[in-house]
């Protein structure tokens, strides 16, 4: 285990503290959301889990965690995942790994949303990682030109054989390099604007916690 995976294995603990048992818990995809499963069934924790994709329902379901979705019911005790970035108001980067639309989902239907990160996602900024854009395929090429002349560096997210990467709703996923974002509220507001756009990966104002993995602690914020 490297020591980046060990340090955030270690806020993937503390995030347990939020966990009880009975709790229907919203699970975000990624490494973090890896740990956070193998942890609950380690524990025992008797949990019903809605995951936000199908790697994250099959890890649940073979860890022994019952999965679930929206049509038992509309609320989240808690919801827990990864980010790209965090900044000092808890705003949020998120979905290198494709999952925003849905993590977007859970984070906002969650009572308490609990994030867990490694030291080296905190940023005073967000935006040193481009900023993905979920969009409905019909749409992308004019999105790719509104978001470029919004003053980003825009490429459509491809697979491992070249073609556009589909997100589990089956849409696109336009990276924006912006560079610096020095008003994420503007830029989302922009973004929810043009037609076509389904989701960002600006998640500002929903992280209750943010749990950070520094070498030989874990922060809460
Ligand atoms: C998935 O779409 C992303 O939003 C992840 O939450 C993010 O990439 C964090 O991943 P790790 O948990 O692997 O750091």
């Amino acid at each position: 285990m490297t020591d980046r995976l060990a340090a955030k294995r270690r806020a993937a603990e503390a995030s347990l503290a939020y966990v009880k048992d009975g709790m229907r818990v919203g699970l975000g995809t990624g490494t973090t959301a890896e740990l956070v499963i193998g942890l609950i069934a380690e524990r025992g924790l008797k949990i019903t889990a809605v995951p936000t994709s199908r790697r994250t329902a099959r890890l649940a379901e073979a860890a022994g965690i019952p999965v679930t979705d929206f049509t038992s019911g509309l609320r989240l005790d808690l919801t827990i995942d990864g980010a790209d970035e965090v900044d000092p108001h808890l705003n949020l980067l998120k979905g290198r790994g494709g999952a925003l639309l849905y993590e977007k989902i859970v984070a906002v239907a969650a009572d308490v949303f609990v994030v867990v990160v490694d030291g080296s996602k905190r940023v005073a900024n967000l935006g040193a990682v481009p900023l993905p854009v979920e969009v409905i395929p019909f749409a992308a090429p004019r999105i790719q030109a509104a978001i470029s002349a919004m003053g980003a560096v825009v490429t459509t997210r491809l697979t491992a054989s070249g073609n556009p990467f589909r997100t589990q709703a089956g849409h696109q996923i336009l990276d924006a390099a912006f560079g610096t974002i020095y008003d994420p509220a503007g830029m989302a507001a922009e973004l929810d604007g043009l037609a076509g756009v389904v989701e960002h990966g600006l998640f500002l104002g929903l992280a209750s916690h943010v749990l950070v993995a520094e070498a030989d602690q874990v922060l809460t914020l």
